[in-house]
């Protein structure tokens, strides 16, 4: 797939081709203009490719944007209603009262619930577009930054929904500059560099490539040198590296 801005005269993505798997957490990863967010907004239906195709669960995803959920890099620009509540109900007619007393909750809004949206604070705001995306159980949820602005309780809560949503069968496309967020809960990372795909494989062994991270403009994991130092494999997360030392320790016995 390619694609092209109009009045421009390179394409901005280039021989793109790529499956995605129900239930699997994707991460995008790359420089500031690789074109990720121009990759989402394709997928999400905004804007249409002039060469190749997109398929959701093999038919054009154009026809079936009621499947996806599509937190864009500007999240304000999809709160429309008056309150809180209203807004994680929007146009979903199968909430029920409990889901959306559980979803205030889970997104720490319970407070907020009767508030003007907008009148929240930034990383608020960004829950309350992703609750009401959550809320509708899509297929497929696009995350563009979803975690820029949170504070750390509110990061761990958004880690763990995406968590829980992908073990009930969602799949997820999430475009972050935030290795954390990567290492902890994607099964796969796809680099992308000047709108071509770098890398693309599982996320232990893509962000463990200090060249092929650097390659794409991220910074690596602070492990990776640790791990050099003291003989071990390299690792992206202490979990990582607590399972290669029980895993050695398990194998003297
Ligand atoms: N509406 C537009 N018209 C023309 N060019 C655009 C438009 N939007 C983005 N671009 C260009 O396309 C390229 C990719 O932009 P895009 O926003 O997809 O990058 P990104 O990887 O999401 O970057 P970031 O990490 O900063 O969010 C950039 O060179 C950008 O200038
Ligand atoms: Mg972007």
């Amino acid at each position: 797939m390619y694609y092209t801005y109009p009045g421009s005269k390179e394409p901005t993505l280039k021989k793109l081709q790529f499956t995605l798997y129900q239930g699997q957490i994707t991460a995008i990863m790359g420089f500031n203009g690789a074109g990720k967010s121009t990759l989402m907004n394709l997928l999400g239906g905004l804007t249409q490719t002039q060469r190749g195709s997109i398929l959701l669960q093999g038919k054009p995803v154009d026809k079936q944007l009621g499947k996806i959920g599509y937190l864009r890099q500007e999240p304000d620009l999809m709160l429309l209603a008056d309150t809180v509540r209203e807004e994680l109900c929007w146009k979903n007619h199968t909430i029920t009262q409990e889901e959306l007393q559980l979803l205030l909750k889970h997104m720490n809004l319970a407070e907020y619930a009767d508030d003007f949206p907008l009148a929240l604070s930034k990383g608020q705001r960004l829950r309350v577009v992703l609750g009401a995306m959550l809320a509708k159980k899509p297929a497929l949820l696009l995350l563009d930054e979803p975690t820029t602005g949170q504070d750390e309780q509110s990061l761990a809560e958004i880690r763990r929904l995406l968590l829980a949503y992908k073990e009930q069968g969602g799949s997820i496309f999430i475009c972050t500059h935030d290795m954390e967020l990567a290492a902890q809960v994607a099964d796969r990372v796809i680099v992308l560099c000047a709108g071509q795909i770098i890398a693309d494989g599982p996320t232990e062994e893509v962000l463990s490539n200090k060249e092929l991270v650097e390659a794409g403009g991220l910074t690596p994991s602070a492990l990776l040198p640790v791990c050099e130092q003291a003989g071990l494999p390299p690792c992206i997360t202490v979990e990582g590296v607590k399972r290669y030392v029980r895993k050695t320790a398990v194998g003297r016995h």
